[in-house]
């Protein structure tokens, strides 16, 4: 049987977790989808790094775009983030060039989202994005394949684990923002530029990204109205726990008759609901759809392994010669949705 062979851009936290998987499981990843899964060449900044995977069966390229187009690579994974620069001249380039993409990256979704996924399926190829949204939660799977004969109504949920964290802790420690920010920093949760996570604009990107799939529009992340989590004081909070709620970050979508509204919010929620409930670097997301009511998918949003977990869900699929379109319908008949300002605080 042919092998599936990947080029893998991004040695970081989620581009070792994939190594790992990779070389750990590949009886378990060939039995499943029927032919060998095999890293054939990565790339990353630097080339001497210990990242404490053996790289050495893998050929090296310094350059993701050369990485993208090489002839024995089937399906480029990026996973060097970057909303735009190197991270989508090579997913662009792979388009090209032929091959299937996986990528964990929500930012350049949000931005440039339905722009790839023509590209794609002009090229008669796939985009895979399930660790961009949620980390390990198949969210998109979800909406996808087993709510395809819902009509959403609302798509809503907590989707940035390290806002999670930084609220949890407040709560439970009676410390101040300030602190817990410098606590969650040195755990190392903070993306490189922590206004992504604390001012909402990483959960904005994921929300955006599943309102696309769950409203069959295109990705609006302009649309999306944002308020982050930094003017929350410890005073916020104890006054909203006196009342009986907790403060979240919380992502809604809905199609309203005004049209699609998104946002992204600190909210109010009970404590003993469970949101309310979430802990840590955990990520809820709550669907809505006509025939099945109410789902509720909970799980890590964020790591090495979950995240690694959601990427190999991808490969898989690929590998098995299952085609989704990007956005679960053809990116060339999305339409822009009319947005609607909500009226809330
Ligand atoms: P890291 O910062 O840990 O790793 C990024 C990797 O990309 C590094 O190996 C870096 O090389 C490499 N890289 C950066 N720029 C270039 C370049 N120009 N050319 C070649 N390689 C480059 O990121 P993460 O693994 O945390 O995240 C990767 C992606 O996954 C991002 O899009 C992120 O948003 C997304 N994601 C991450 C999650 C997480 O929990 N970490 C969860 C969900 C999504 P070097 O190591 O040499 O510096
Ligand atoms: N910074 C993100 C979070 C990483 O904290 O949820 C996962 O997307």
């Amino acid at each position: 049987t042919t092998p599936l062979r990947l080029g893998i851009a991004g040695l970081g936290t989620v581009g070792v977790g994939v190594v790992k998987i990779v070389r750990q499981k590949a009886n378990l990843l060939a039995e499943r989808t029927g032919r060998p899964v095999v890293i054939t060449a990565v790339s990353a900044r630097s080339r001497d790094k210990d990242r404490g995977v053996n790289l050495s069966d893998y050929a090296w390229e310094d350059d993701p775009v050369a990485l993208a187009k090489r002839d024995d690579v089937d399906v480029f994974v990026e996973l060097m983030g970057g909303h735009d620069g190197p991270a989508k001249d090579a997913t662009e380039a792979a388009l090209a060039a032929g091959k299937d993409v996986v990528t964990a990256n929500k930012a350049m979704l949000a931005h440039f989202g339905q722009e790839l996924a023509i590209a794609a399926e002009d090229a008669g190829r796939v985009i895979r994005f399930e660790a961009a949204v949620a980390g390990g939660i198949p969210v998109i799977k979800a909406l996808t394949e087993g709510l395809a004969g819902n009509q959403v109504s609302r798509v809503m949920g907590v989707m940035n684990g390290t806002c999670n964290y930084i609220l949890t802790r407040m709560q439970d420690s009676g410390l101040p923002y300030e602190d817990v920010f410098q606590e969650a920093s040195d755990l190392g949760y903070l993306e490189a530029d922590p206004n992504l996570d604390v001012g909402g604009i990483d959960a904005g990107h994921k929300l955006a990204l599943l309102s696309s799939i769950a409203f069959g529009t295109q990705v609006n992340f302009d649309g999306v109205e944002l308020e982050g989590i930094q003017r929350i004081s410890i005073e916020d909070i104890h006054q909203a726990a006196e009342l009986g709620y907790k403060i979240k970050l919380l992502g809604v979508a809905q199609m309203t008759g005004r049209g699609l509204e998104q946002r992204m919010s600190p909210c109010l929620v009970p404590e003993d609901s469970p949101l309310g409930q979430l802990k840590g670097g955990t990520n809820m997301v709550v669907i809505e759809g006509d025939a099945v009511e109410q789902i509720v998918l909970r799980g890590p949003g964020a790591g090495e392994g979950p995240t690694a977990s959601a990427v190999m869900g991808d490969v898989c699929d690929i590998a098995r010669g299952f085609r989704l379109a990007t956005f679960g319908a053809p990116a060339q008949g999305l339409q822009k949705a009319k947005v609607a300002q909500s009226n809330s605080p």
